[in-house]
């Protein structure tokens, strides 16, 4: 039985080797990683994501051909295909600070694949995303002569999104392994191509250079991300000449050379990767002398945060300019439903912007209160959280949507608007709820690319 290691048991790591497990019985799978309570917590019932249909997979596989710890070196011992997933944040200091990739966590876990392996033949799975040219780095230290094994690293990146994760790793629609053009480099793609053979079709595993595949993985975010920007600097249009937003998005969607996805108007988008890997991409740019194309990208992210701030500016104009001591409702900390994961939402900017006009926050949220907790830990001023979003509104002056769980859509707002201060104001940042009726409750609603429905004259 072949012994696969996964590094890094995140939001990666834990579902990818799950499905991974679950198809390929003829595998041995370990998840190891640095922290102990992640690794506690994905041996109990009570798994370290939220993940629709995660625990399921997890149940049927875990203690028969997957198995989770903290022995990276003993693990690294006995594997003949390590993939790591660890995370790749955004340098914090001294150059490319705020933009570039902190590799350091990458390089030390080659170092540490270097020092611990032991098979004759080891394949280096790059799983996280990483900056294009970032399997050189691995290579080289990889190579820098271990006696006993031969390393081949294959970049091999991920598409899943949160929410979906698990719809998307056995439905891929597409798997990309790229590895180096020699025979031994070939060999290791297919190793690689055979694992997902288990169970997706043939015709979509992509075999690529190494480089391309890298450099897909970025470019296939930084589009994404690109078309939520697009629709979003629209909104701002819609609002200013009358026009509808989600009529808009219908019209251009059904141009077959558009498509309908990703035209969702909203706040802006969140998420542990889009902002980072665009800037990572514009970085990167940068580096190789091409000062437009790094500008052009890094203009996705700027209309993102322009977004966000005029979802709060609007919240404070529409409240006659002043949130000082009046409550308002936050729906949804999570970047979007069906996650508990708050990295990057734009749930956070909007918490700290209306902590600074000395608003008071009360928060809900069916998965992300504790993630919520910790992410507002360190600001000053009143914030509440409640798990019952009746409770949450009570005296409240305002809500705010940020996160389109499918629970918004189905509560009762004529007891939500008996509940609130009034006027009661409700600004929806995902356009999820039906304006129309939360109009004739007697709500002034503010969607994002349609006309205001307000009642003052
Ligand atoms: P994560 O933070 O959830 O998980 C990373 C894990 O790696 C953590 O548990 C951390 O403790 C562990 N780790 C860090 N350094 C380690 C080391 N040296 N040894 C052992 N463990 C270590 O991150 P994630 O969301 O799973 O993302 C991982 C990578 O995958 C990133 O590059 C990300 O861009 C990419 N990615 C993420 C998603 C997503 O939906 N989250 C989707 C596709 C790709
Ligand atoms: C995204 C990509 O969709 C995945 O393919 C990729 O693997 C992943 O990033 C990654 O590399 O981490 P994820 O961030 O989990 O996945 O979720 P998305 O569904 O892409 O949503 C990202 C953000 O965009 C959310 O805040 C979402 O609400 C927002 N969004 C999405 C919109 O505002 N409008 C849309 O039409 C779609």
């Amino acid at each position: 039985m072949k012994k696969i290691l996964c590094i890094g048991a995140g939001y990666v790591g834990g579902p990818t080797m799950a499905v991974l497990a679950d198809h390929c019985k003829d595998y041995q799978i370990t998840v190891v990683d640095i922290s102990e309570e992640r690794i506690a917590s994905w041996n109990s019932d009570n798994l370290p994501i939220y993940e629709p249909g995660l625990d399921e997979v997890v149940k049927r596989v875990r203690g028969r051909n997957l198995f989770f710890s903290t022995d990276i070196s003993g693990g690294l011992q006995e594997a003949d295909i390590v993939f790591v997933a660890i995370n790749t944040p955004t340098k914090t200091f001294g150059e490319g600070a705020g933009r570039g990739a902190d590799l350091q966590y990458w390089e030390q876990t080659a170092r540490s694949i270097f020092q611990h392996a032991t098979k004759p033949e080891v394949i280096v799975v790059e799983k996280s995303t990483l900056p294009v040219r970032a399997a050189t780095a691995m290579a080289r230290i990889l190579h820098v002569g271990n006696p006993t094994t031969h390393f081949e690293v294959v970049s091999n990146p991920e598409f899943l999104a949160e929410g979906t994760a698990i719809r998307d790793l056995e439905n891929p629609d597409r798997v990309l392994v790229g590895g180096r053009d020699n025979e031994s480099g070939r060999k290791a793609c297919e190793q690689i191509a055979d694992l997902y053979a288990h169970w997706v079709p043939r015709e979509k595993i992509l075999l690529t250079n190494v480089w391309s595949s890298e450099l897909s993985k970025l470019f296939a975010n930084a589009m994404l991300a690109q078309r939520i920007s697009s629709i979003n600097s629209i909104t701002a249009l819609c609002e200013k000449t009358g026009a509808d937003i989600s009529e808009v998005s219908k019209a251009i969607g059904m141009d077959q050379r558009i498509g309908p996805n990703f035209l969702q108007a909203s706040i802006g988008f969140g998420g542990s990767c889009f902002r980072k890997d665009i800037l990572h991409l514009a970085y990167l740019c940068e580096h190789y002398h091409l000062p437009e194309v790094a500008k052009y990208w890094e203009s996705v992210v700027k209309m993102n945060e322009y977004q966000i701030n005029r979802f709060f500016k609007n919240i404070l104009a529409n409240q006659f300019n002043t949130m000082a001591y009046k409550k308002i409702t936050i729906f949804g900390f999570a970047f979007k439903p069906d996650t508990g994961d708050t990295r990057d939402s734009p749930a956070l900017p909007i918490c700290q912007k209306l902590l600074a006009e000395q608003a008071r926050i009360c928060v809900h949220d069916p998965k992300a209160l504790e993630n919520a907790k910790k992410d507002l830990a360190h600001f000053k001023g009143d914030i509440s959280y409640e798990e019952d979003p009746y409770k949450a509104v009570e005296g409240a002056h305002s809500i705010a949507v940020i996160t389109h769980w499918r629970d918004y859509r189905e509560l009762d707002y004529q007891r939500i608007f008996d509940l609130m201060e009034k006027p009661a104001f409700i600004f929806d940042g995902r356009n999820c709820l039906d304006h129309q009726s939360l109009f004739e409750i007697g709500f002034n609603v503010f969607p994002l690319g349609k006309p205001h429905l307000t009642h003052f004259k």
